[in-house]
């Protein structure tokens, strides 16, 4: 394919398909919606409100990062600070389809619902691609963000269309038209990251405190392993503890995973052979983090498991 021309006519199809009415869309940070941003940004510069959603389950620093590098491609970002809502649909949840039901009730019911109905938008992108297309028709996956493919017409039960000028592409495909639209390698060549964000990775329930535990386990585990190319490294807490010995006295201390995965597309994965020295670093370095006092690498190739933990 040729993406340069994809671009231009992906531009003049979203100027031709808008006119001169309002479109939304939410930003994650991910490449799907990166991308997205900057080619409606492009087409409709002023007409398209952008906003991204801090439902307090990202990683360290993410919605300032995020909104940060949009500012320096000249394109305003608008933070919702939703962190009080999401924790509290979250409030005593355990059970993983509970925990994701309530964030994507908490998003497109309450938190971005809200925003498009009072924006006035009568047109919200989406990043959806060809795979997540293909796998919600094979019934393998519930993309949230497929809804024509499954016969839902938003139009008239939202009262806004949708658009998905990425729907013709692959991962690959949108980490080059990434590349073109500017974007740094950062985002052009970001690790997948799950739409429900850390809740995937905390076993048991999601609390402000057990997400600062997983959140600087990420931070450590994205930080060692950027160098191994491997498809996706990840961090997790169990809802378990066991005992350690931490200042010469008795500590029943959480337990956090660590995975690393070789993928081309996430349906199978298996898992890196890291060298023992990079995993004792790891383990080292985890053991540090407040309350934690072991750490355990996941052997386990995809199927029997999946990637995340819930
Ligand atoms: P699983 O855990 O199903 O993950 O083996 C496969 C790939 O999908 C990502 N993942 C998600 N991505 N929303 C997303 O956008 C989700 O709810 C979700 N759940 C899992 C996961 O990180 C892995 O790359």
């Amino acid at each position: 394919m040729n993406y340069h021309q994809f671009i231009e006519d992906q531009i003049a199809a979203i100027r031709k398909e808008v006119g001169s009415a309002i479109a939304i869309n939410a930003l994650s940070g991910g490449v799907d919606s990166s991308v997205v941003t900057v080619l409606a940004h492009r087409a409709l510069g002023a007409q398209l409100k952008t906003v991204f959603v801090d439902n307090a389950l990202m990683r360290e620093g993410e919605p300032q990062r995020i909104v940060k590098i949009f500012a320096e491609l000249g394109i305003p970002i608008d933070l919702w600070d939703a962190r009080q809502a999401f924790l509290g649909a979250l409030r005593g949840l355990t059970d993983p389809e509970q925990k994701r039901q309530a964030i994507t009730d908490t998003f497109y019911r309450d938190v971005f619902g809200a925003a498009v109905r009072k924006s006035g938008a009568k047109f919200l992108f989406h990043g959806t691609i060809l795979t997540d297309i293909e796998e919600t028709v094979a019934g393998i996956k519930r993309q949230h963000n497929i809804l024509s493919q499954l016969g839902i017409d938003t139009e008239d039960a939202y009262g806004y269309r949708v658009i998905e000028p990425l729907q013709t592409l692959r991962k690959d495909g949108v980490r080059e038209v990434a590349r073109l639209l500017g974007l740094p390698d950062e985002i052009a060549r970001r690790i997948p990251f799950p739409g429900p964000a850390l809740a995937t990775r905390i076993v048991g329930e999601v609390t402000e405190a057990r997400l600062a535990t997983v959140r600087a386990a990420t931070a450590i585990v994205e930080e060692e392993l950027a160098g191994t190319g491997a498809f996706q490294y990840l961090a997790v807490l169990l809802n378990d503890c066991a005992t350690g010995i931490r200042n010469g006295r008795r500590e029943f201390g959480q337990i956090i995973v660590v995975r690393c995965i070789d993928s081309q597309d996430a349906r199978q994965a298996t898992v890196r052979e890291l060298p023992w020295e990079t995993l004792h670093r790891v383990t080292r370095r985890i053991t540090e983090i407040p309350g934690v006092n072991r750490c355990l690498y996941d052997l386990t190739p995809k199927p029997p498991a999946t990637v995340e933990y819930i």
